[in-house]
């Protein structure tokens, strides 16, 4: 697949990029922070995945015609811009990276291979109402695992329980809307409209706040 950068509107884009080796100056646009998060990465396989991800927020940006601020990780982990403007969020999976810019809303983004062992789990991320509408099916499971991680991932505060705390409203697997809630925590009963979409094996959502 090739890069494939889309404008969702006036204020949010997202890019999908293949997980490939970037050259220095392909990533000159890094802060120096950010360099040095990635100078610490001794993986090859971790630098790649880190690299083509920012990539991808370089060219969600870049679609909106936004200048890159450089980003820091907050004490959850999830990415802050430098310049206190704009939320991205990110995701790496089996050689893709993507990710999502809004210039004011939080978002959250998540790619997973479908795969038959997330079938094992079930009981440890679904509620008992999430078991009763899903079929016992690797893509309907991920589809739902993934709008969580999304959904996780736009809240970004540690300590939020996929099981508990996330709760999915009955959805089908050609969904491309899966609608959910937050409960119990933080921000309780805010709902959630995850975009769904499916591509070679690999479930891609994102949601905006
Ligand atoms: C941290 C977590 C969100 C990463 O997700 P993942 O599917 O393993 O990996 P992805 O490639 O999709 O996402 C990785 C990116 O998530 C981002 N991220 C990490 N913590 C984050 C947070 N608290 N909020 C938002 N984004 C976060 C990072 O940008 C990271 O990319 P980077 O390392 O290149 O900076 C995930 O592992 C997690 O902790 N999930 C929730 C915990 C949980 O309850 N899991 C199991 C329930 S049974």
């Amino acid at each position: 697949m090739q890069t494939k950068i889309e404008k969702i509107d006036a204020s949010s884009a997202l890019a999908i990029k293949n997980i490939e080796p970037q050259n220095d100056e392909a990533l000159k646009f890094l802060s120096f922070r950010e360099r040095l998060s990635l100078a610490n990465i001794s993986h090859p396989k971790k630098k790649q995945e880190w690299a083509t991800a920012r990539m991808a927020v370089y060219d969600a940006l870049n679609e909106l015609q936004v200048p890159y601020p450089g980003f820091f990780k907050d004490k959850h982990g999830k990415s802050q811009s430098m310049n206190g403007q704009g939320n991205i969020s990110l995701t790496h999976t089996m050689g893709y990276a993507a990710a999502i810019y809004h210039r004011d809303l939080p978002v959250g983004i998540d790619m997973d291979l479908v795969r038959e062992k997330i079938l094992k789990i079930g009981t440890r991320f679904l509620d008992s109402s999430e078991l009763d509408f899903l079929a016992k099916d690797p893509l309907h499971y991920t589809l739902a695992w993934s709008a969580k991680e999304s959904i996780f991932k736009c809240q970004g505060k540690r300590g939020v329980s996929f099981r508990d705390n996330i709760l999915l409203e009955p959805f089908d697997q050609n969904a491309t809307l899966i609608k959910a809630k937050i409960r119990g925590t933080d921000y309780a009963d805010h709902h959630y409209f995850v975009k769904a979409r499916i591509f070679e094996n690999v479930v891609l959502t994102y949601t905006i706040w």
